[in-house]
């Protein structure tokens, strides 16, 4: 089966599109306010770097030298035969599992677009009563929308890689970074935005628990996209003569600096507006809405673009959670790209009903499990183990699978002295620090 080529900028696009997603502009700033700030955000950014770039060289390592869709690269890289390690292919599964709940909450951006232009709530009792309507109650709204970010991301994905997915992120992305730059350059000029730097960067370390470390290790895996053979599969696309070193830099770069944007943004917009940092998962939905209201005629203009903003870094990421199987089918199942299109996005969108009644208030109770509603279960089972299993299985199936000289002839020259560094990391600090999480996660230590 051919591959289809990205050209380079396509990659990095399409790369950080898949990074650069809710979890940057959505989630961190939530998370970042629910465990308290600066701390919290040293620790990930700290996992990023430590961690997360390993990882990511090692993903991109996997899906070019293994050239196909995520199976066959573990077994293509395996001198063994038949390969065990192919079972870690499926890792692209949990991507399909993300969307179950990724797609609803686009759905949900969808309608803050139409909100933002016709009537945005005047204060946040009123800014929570539209959510907490929309979210427990309301669900045609809801389906409605995840409707149309079913269809969208369906069709991108049945383009294929260069008529769909490159095309996609050569338009959303340039824009999503100029509209996130624009606010952000708007926010330093605000009497709050040293406090939300303070507020971000200030670390008070007893505001850190082993749950605040479960998080953001899980989250970094999460914002970078990593552990479930997205960024393998658009690997697997790249040009021949690649440097998965810059290309892998570039995409941790923008994935970071637009989280911490987005979120310097956010929380200046809520100091200066007296409104609280600890909002959980509404912050984006809730404070900011009501913020923009009483911002005046900005504020308007802002949560218009803001919305399309986050509509527009939610879709480049939908497609790359998707097409992991989408190309799995393809070249195992010899499924036409349409069936396996079609297929996933079903998949998606069919149990993604479930997840949106799960947060109905009639239907709550009925689809809790384990204390947790069907839509937060699979956020949690995804992010904090799917993900970091995902990214243990890789580091080790680099780190001590795949012969050392075929690692080298790749990531040698373009890692230099850093080589044998990095190459540790992955054998070593990454597995550990995975492991602790496993450990802590079940509660052994
Ligand atoms: N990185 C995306 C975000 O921050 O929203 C989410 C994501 C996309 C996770 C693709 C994993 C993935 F494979």
């Amino acid at each position: 089966m051919k591959i289809e080529r990205f050209t380079r900028l396509g990659f990095i696009l399409a790369a950080s599109g898949s990074a650069v997603g809710l979890g940057n502009i959505w989630k961190f700033p939530y998370i970042a306010g629910e465990y308290g700030g600066g701390a919290f955000v040293i620790m990930y950014l700290l996992t990023v770097l430590v961690i997360g770039f390993s990882i990511m060289i090692a993903e991109m390592f996997i899906g070019y030298e293994g050239r196909s869709d995520g199976v066959t690269c573990f077994e293509n890289l395996d001198h063994a035969k038949p390969s065990i390690w192919r079972f870690g292919g499926f890792m692209g599964l949990s991507g399909l599992f993300v969307m179950i709940f990724y797609s609803v909450v686009i759905g949900w951006i969808f309608n803050y677009i139409v909100i933002a232009l016709t009537s945005l709530p005047a204060n946040v009792t009123e800014a929570e009563r539209v959510f907490n309507t929309m979210l427990n109650t309301d669900i045609v709204t809801q389906l409605f929308y995840h409707t149309i970010a079913f269809i969208i991301i369906t069709y991108v994905l049945l383009k294929g890689i260069k008529g769909g997915i490159e095309k996609l992120n050569y338009v959303l992305m340039p824009l999503l970074m100029l509209i996130i730059g624009g606010m952000f350059l708007y926010a330093t000029t605000l009497d709050s935005f040293g406090a939300a730097v303070d507020f971000m960067f200030k670390a008070d370390f007893s505001k850190i628990n082993s749950e605040a470390f479960v998080v953001a290790v899980g989250h970094a895996f999460f914002t970078l996209s990593l552990g479930m053979g997205a960024i393998l599969t658009y690997s697997a696309s790249l040009p021949k003569g690649s440097n998965l070193i810059k290309s892998s830099l570039y995409v941790v770069a923008i994935d970071t600096a637009i989280a911490l944007a987005a979120g310097l943004m956010l929380f200046t917009f809520l100091f200066q507006y007296g409104a609280e940092p600890a909002k959980g998962p509404g912050l984006v939905f809730i404070s900011l809405p009501a913020i923009f209201y009483e911002m005046g005629i900005i504020g308007n203009f802002f949560a218009v673009i803001f919305f399309v903003a986050l509509a527009f870094a939610g879709l480049t990421s939908a497609v790359s959670l998707t097409e992991p199987m989408v190309q799995y089918f393809i070249s195992r199942w010899n499924f036409s790209r349409l069936k396996a299109a079609l297929s996933m996005g079903l998949f998606f969108y069919l149990v993604g009903i479930v997840a949106l009644l799960s947060n109905i208030d009639t239907y709550e109770s009925s689809l809790t499990f384990f204390g947790n509603n069907f839509f937060d279960l699979v956020d949690f089972v995804t992010a904090a183990i799917m993900l970091p299993l995902g990214g243990l299985i890789m580091s080790i199936f680099v780190g001590f699978v795949v012969e050392k000289q075929r690692v080298e002839k790749v990531l040698k020259e373009p890692l230099g002295k850093f080589f044998e560094l990095w190459y540790f990391s992955i054998r070593y600090v990454a597995p550990t620090a995975l492991s602790i999480v496993a450990l802590n996660l079940f509660g052994i230590i």
